[in-house]
């Protein structure tokens, strides 16, 4: 009988064929801690493997490293498990360089609240650095009395869902990065399992949104100061179309012009191996034509920063 442990080395194995080489024990500690019972009974519900011997399965395929093995294209294209993984992936503090530069860099001293959007949420990593790194923008410019609001804008998911009824954090994951300062936007839930704060939830909002139908959005005037749209442009290539992509796309960059107050901060991110060359030049040509904006690259962020009116 295998245990929960023997369990998640496995699914570790079998999420490191996908990874990239991007780090991923943080990530299936989340994953783990919030899907245990649906990744099992998932796993046990796959037709042709008997129950009992599923995770023996996985586990000889994934240690074998056998791409053709039948249950790895199972799980290839099973819904549930293209949910919980893939495009889903982010990890806490992702990019110190640009969180270090956009928190530094702003001036906040003319806003008399900091409204920031984040398109594309995850399991929550990138909300929490950022409430983290406006924390420490407060202190240090002995600013904590101004308010802030993070409006974080997703598809709705199983995973949204779950950040909007309290994800679990494993106490060791948020202590690495966060340590004294945890207790501010977590609380135990049960021994060395963290969820959301009160001070969490009232800082931040959640909102259905597709980035493929930004006219649906339930945000369509000036709301933001700071607007993060990291790693989601690249997923949205999947199953589509070119000419329909350039026209999605175009919309995107005028819905982000819509939402963002004059002398607002974009910061775009899609990292992904082989850059797409229309998404690029969709890009490139948003800060061209429109001559509001400043754009340079700052890490892995193309930083747009919207003149003044
Ligand atoms: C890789 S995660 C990035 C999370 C976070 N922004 C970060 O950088 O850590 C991609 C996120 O984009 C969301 N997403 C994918 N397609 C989307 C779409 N069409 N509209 C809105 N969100 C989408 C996914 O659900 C997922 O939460």
């Amino acid at each position: 009988m295998l245990s929960i442990e023997n369990k998640k080395d496995i699914f570790t194995k079998y999420i490191e064929l996908g990874s990239f080489g991007l780090p991923i024990e943080e990530f299936v500690e989340i994953v783990f801690l919030n899907f245990y019972e649906e990744i099992n009974n998932e796993l046990a519900s796959v037709e042709q493997i008997p129950t009992t011997e599923v995770w023996e399965t996985l586990n000889k395929a994934v240690t074998e490293f056998d791409l053709d093995h039948p249950i790895l294209k199972i799980l290839d294209n099973h819904p549930f498990f293209r949910q919980i993984i893939g495009p889903e992936y982010s990890m806490f503090n992702r990019y110190p360089k640009v969180y270090d530069y956009l928190f530094n860099q702003w001036d906040i001293t003319h806003l008399d609240e900091i409204n920031i959007g984040i398109i594309g949420a995850g399991y929550g990593q990138e909300i929490i650095t950022t409430l983290f790194y406006v924390e420490q923008m407060l202190q240090r410019t002995n600013k904590t009395g101004k308010n802030y609001h993070v409006t974080v804008l997703s598809q709705n998911n199983r995973i949204f869902q779950k950040l909007r009824h309290g994800m679990l954090y494993p106490k060791t994951t948020i202590n690495h990065y966060f340590k004294n300062s945890m207790n501010v936007y977590f609380e135990e839930q049960k021994e060395d399992v963290f969820s959301f704060s009160r001070n969490f939830t009232q800082k931040v909002t959640f909102q259905d949104f597709d980035l493929l139908h930004v006219d649906k959005s339930p945000i369509q005037d000036a709301a933001f100061d700071l607007l993060l749209i990291h790693n989601v442009i690249q997923y949205l290539t999947l199953n589509i179309e070119v000419q329909t992509l350039k026209a999605k796309l175009v919309k995107i960059f005028r819905y982000m012009d819509l939402v963002t107050k004059p002398e607002a901060i974009i910061s775009i991110i899609n990292e992904v191996s082989k850059p797409n060359t229309h998404i690029s030049e969709v890009c490139d040509s948003f800060a061209g034509n429109l001559s509001s904006y400043h754009k340079h690259q700052w890490g892995k962020a193309t930083i747009y920063i919207k003149k003044g009116y």
